[in-house]
């Protein structure tokens, strides 16, 4: 990777909630592509990731963490800072717990960590947004189809409200700082291969997930998202929907549209299968595709997607 600074090292990558769902899989993908990968987690990320247990909602913990160059784990080895953050670390739905508190572990830690990369230089920060700004759960009927990047964000929920606001305060951390780069990846729902074992009984009810439109993220194609934001050169705020090529349906996606959200306009000629929350941004800015589909791991795991 080219980093901003020129540097021919190892790129050094800190991770915040590097233990959870996406997050694993994200540190796995990173450390297979040659990153040096660093997790910070309320969580331990176990003996072989390189971590530090830290609550990033306190701003003190958030920068010892990214000013962290070495220590017991990089004994001997000269201090290098990171070159870019990836920010996961949420509590990562609505109502998991109280609203108020949702909303100030995920507003302030996100806070803490744009501005701790402010202050010591590091210009290059992922963080997962999320579908939810969209206007999750579709009981209101989204404006057209598929959803895409172009209109207003919308919440329905503390959570999604704070990822709202994330998206507006990263916008004017660019304006103060404006060599920053920092991205937010609007993850669909996170899935790994052992979920897939469920996907064929939402066929059942089409109104069971319409929630979100049938869609969803494999976390190995999030983190293959996550992957191509760090090494995209950009600088400013940028934000792009991030989901699987499919729909969790078996149904068409003309059918579900005509079944459960008459009335609403769908702009394009729909593929068989193809997701409603539209990844036409992340496919031609980043280059972003996804590999895998459930429609595969049924047969075989891991799997590559064929048809969409
Ligand atoms: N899971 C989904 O379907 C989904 C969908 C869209 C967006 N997202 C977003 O993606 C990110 C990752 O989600 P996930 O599904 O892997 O969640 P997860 O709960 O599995 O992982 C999140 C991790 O963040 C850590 N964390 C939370 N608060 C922290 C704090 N104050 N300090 C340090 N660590 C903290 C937790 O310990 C946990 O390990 C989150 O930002 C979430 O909002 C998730």
């Amino acid at each position: 990777m080219k980093t901003p600074n020129n540097k021919t090292t190892k790129p050094r990558v800190l991770v915040t909630g590097g233990t959870g769902k996406l997050g694993k899989v994200c540190v796995a993908d990173l450390q297979a592509h040659g990153y040096d990968v660093f997790v910070v987690d309320t969580v331990p990320a176990g003996e072989n990731v390189p971590h530090m247990v830290a609550d990033l909602a306190d701003f003190g913990q958030t920068l010892d963490a990214l000013s962290s160059v070495g220590h017991h784990i990089y004994a001997g080895v000269a201090p290098q800072a990171f070159d870019a953050v990836v920010h996961l670390a949420a509590i990562p739905t609505p109502r998991i717990a109280p609203d108020a508190h949702i909303f100030q572990n995920n507003i302030m830690s996100t806070y803490n960590v744009f501005e701790a990369a402010r202050r010591l230089g590091i210009r290059n920060v992922i963080w997962a947004s999320s579908e939810t700004t969209l206007g999750e759960p579709f009981d209101e009927k989204a404006p057209y189809a598929p959803v895409d990047e172009d209109y207003p964000l919308r919440a329905k929920s503390a959570y999604a409200l704070a990822k709202v606001l994330m998206e507006d305060m990263a916008r004017l951390f660019c304006y103060q700082t404006p060599d920053m780069k920092l991205v937010g990846l609007r993850f669909s729902n996170v899935m790994e291969p052992a979920d897939y074992a469920k996907f064929p009984g939402y066929n059942d009810d089409p109104q069971e997930r319409k929630w979100n439109m049938w869609a969803y993220i494999d976390a190995r194609d999030g983190a293959q998202a996550i992957r191509k934001a760090v090494e995209w050169q950009a600088t400013g705020m940028h934000a792009f929907i991030i989901a699987n090529a499919d729909t969790v349906m078996s149904k068409s996606s003309t059918d579900l549209m005509a079944e459960v959200f008459p009335g609403v306009e769908v702009r394009k000629k729909l593929g068989q299968h193809e997701t409603l929350l539209s990844i036409e941004k992340a496919r031609r800015e980043l280059g972003y595709e996804p590999e895998y589909s459930w429609r595969e791991a049924k047969a075989k795991a891991p799997a590559k997607k064929k048809q969409v």
